[in-house]
């Protein structure tokens, strides 16, 4: 006898004498089918008890949950849904699962319930389909650049710089919390939490990144990143994922040009690969729209929002072009935003945002050459001086998805702005070498893998497409 996956069984086309399979039951229906899914794919294989021939004590342990090691004979099902199913020989019961208070009841729950049972909640339909998913896009994205010549590259997560120089860092310290060091005000000495050393966990690879694309030429981090950010979104996490490339010798519009075949090509892999969970959550989702009013619903559905995505080009337009549009809309019944943009430089809310991709444009945009003063010090000058060769990437439903740049390769000018920001010059001695020696033009971006999980699974909050979301309510499990 060979154990197979339940997704292996379902493929099979033909009887099979001798079978076996492992996996955890998800509804025993009459005493007598028990469906039984082992996280290989969203089916469940139905296995058909004979239950005039089993102990009955067996009987009454196969409850929702319970783990099973089932061996039978593969045939045609008789019923209807299924093509196969498992006439059972034999039953072994691996762990049981208490029906009265196993969580994950065979019924409808909400995604709140879900999110504080987070450790179960991959046995759901759900969060089967967007976990596998997950996996999936993070393979897609190492395949695209393992084809296209970029090295992987592993940025650390203790760092003694503060990349995006936001200050929204978390501090990494082994001080002894009873004894602390002081500083001559009598304060606890923070500059000596690692060590000796003021470090904090990284906010961003692209630092360490750029390093290792002015000798290498291409490469890509994808790590986790933190931001101590106490912001309370459907958008934002403490802890993310990133995938950040960064290329020597290309300029913003190699970027952009970048940016945009990455993107189609990692959501067509799973357009390609991943259907059948896809289709699942588009259903999910479409059964959701029917309880919205009409004129909130989506105008797709997600294969056809994922399809148009991968087959049309994102608009390009400058960020003085967006401005210019943003004044002089009409964006909804009352005619203004909340936040109205009178003068050039402000940055741009998710309102504005969100109107020019959903309504205005109707698909991904990248807007580029931001304003100076609203960007990272990073970032290429323009020669206008006060632009920079930015670029953000926004999505219908996610709103900014990628944030990159040229970055400024000219060592007096980056030099000006690291002192213009009161930047501490001396931290920044090994990014400051690179343009030194042998500088040059590059470029890179940072996309946020979950707003992409969340764009390729249509799932509305971002604390349901990581395994463990850490926000500032939650650091459980
Ligand atoms: O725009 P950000 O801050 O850019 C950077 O960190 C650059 N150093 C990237 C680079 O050029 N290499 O972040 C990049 C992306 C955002 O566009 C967003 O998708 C995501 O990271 N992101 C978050 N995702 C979830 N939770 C948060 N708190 C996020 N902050 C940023
Ligand atoms: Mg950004």
């Amino acid at each position: 006898m060979q154990l197979r996956t339940v997704s292996e069984l379902l493929l099979q086309n033909i009887n099979l004498p001798e079978v076996e399979v492992k996996g955890w039951v998800r509804t025993f229906r009459a005493n007598r089918f028990i469906a039984l899914n082992d996280g290989s794919t969203l089916n469940n294989i139905q296995c058909v008890v004979d239950f005039e021939n089993t102990d009955e004590a067996i009987l009454k342990r196969i409850t929702t949950g319970a783990a099973l090691h089932i061996k039978g004979e593969l045939v045609e099902s008789r019923g209807k849904g299924q093509n196969v199913e498992v006439n059972v020989t034999s039953i072994d019961i691996l762990g049981d699962s208490d029906a009265e208070t196993f969580p994950i009841q065979p019924k409808k729950h909400s995604f709140e319930f879900l999110r504080e049972n987070a450790h179960l909640r991959t046995r759901t339909n759900t969060f089967g389909a967007v976990m596998r998913l997950r996996s999936a896009l993070s393979f897609a994205i190492h395949k695209y650049f393992n084809e296209n010549g970029f090295y992987y590259m592993h940025a650390p997560i203790i760092t003694g710089s503060d990349a995006e120089g936001a200050g929204e860092m978390f501090r990494v310290t082994n001080l002894d919390a009873k004894n602390p060091p002081l500083n001559d005000e009598g304060e606890v000495d923070y500059k000596q939490d690692f060590f000796g050393k003021e470090t904090n966990l990284t906010v961003s690879g692209q630092l360490e990144a750029e390093t290792y694309a002015m000798s290498l030429g291409k490469v890509y981090t994808f790590g986790p990143t933190f931001r101590a950010e106490n912001s309370n979104t459907s958008r934002h996490l403490a802890e993310f994922w990133m995938i950040e490339p960064e290329v020597a010798f290309m300029d913003l519009n190699g970027n952009m040009d970048l940016a945009e075949d990455f993107m189609k090509s990692i959501l067509s892999y799973v357009l390609e690969n991943n259907i059948e969970d896809l289709n699942f959550l588009d259903k999910r989702l479409q059964d959701e729209e029917k309880t919205k009013p009409q004129a909130q619903r989506n105008e797709m559905t997600l294969i056809e929002k994922l399809n148009f995505v991968t087959e049309n080009n994102f608009k390009r337009i400058s960020y003085t072009e967006a401005i210019d549009i943003l004044r002089n809309c009409k964006p909804n019944k009352k005619k203004k935003f909340k936040y109205i943009i009178n003068e050039w430089g402000a940055d741009l809310q998710s309102e504005h945002e969100r109107f020019l991709v959903e309504k205005h444009f109707k698909c991904p945009v990248i807007l580029f050459d931001y304003p100076a003063n609203i960007k990272a010090f990073y970032m290429r000058l323009n020669e206008d001086g006060k632009t920079v060769r930015a670029m953000d990437i926004l999505f219908p439903g996610i709103g900014e998805m990628v944030g990159g740049s040229q970055r400024e390769e000219r060592l007096e000018v980056l030099k000006e702005k690291i002192k213009a920001l009161d930047i501490d010059e001396e931290e920044l001695w090994w990014y400051l070498d690179l343009r030194k020696y042998g500088t040059a033009v590059h470029s890179g971006f940072g996309l946020g893998f979950e707003r992409l999980v969340m764009f390729a699974t249509g799932m509305s909050n971002i604390r349901d497409v990581i395994p463990f979301p850490r926000t500032p309510q939650n650091a459980e499990f």
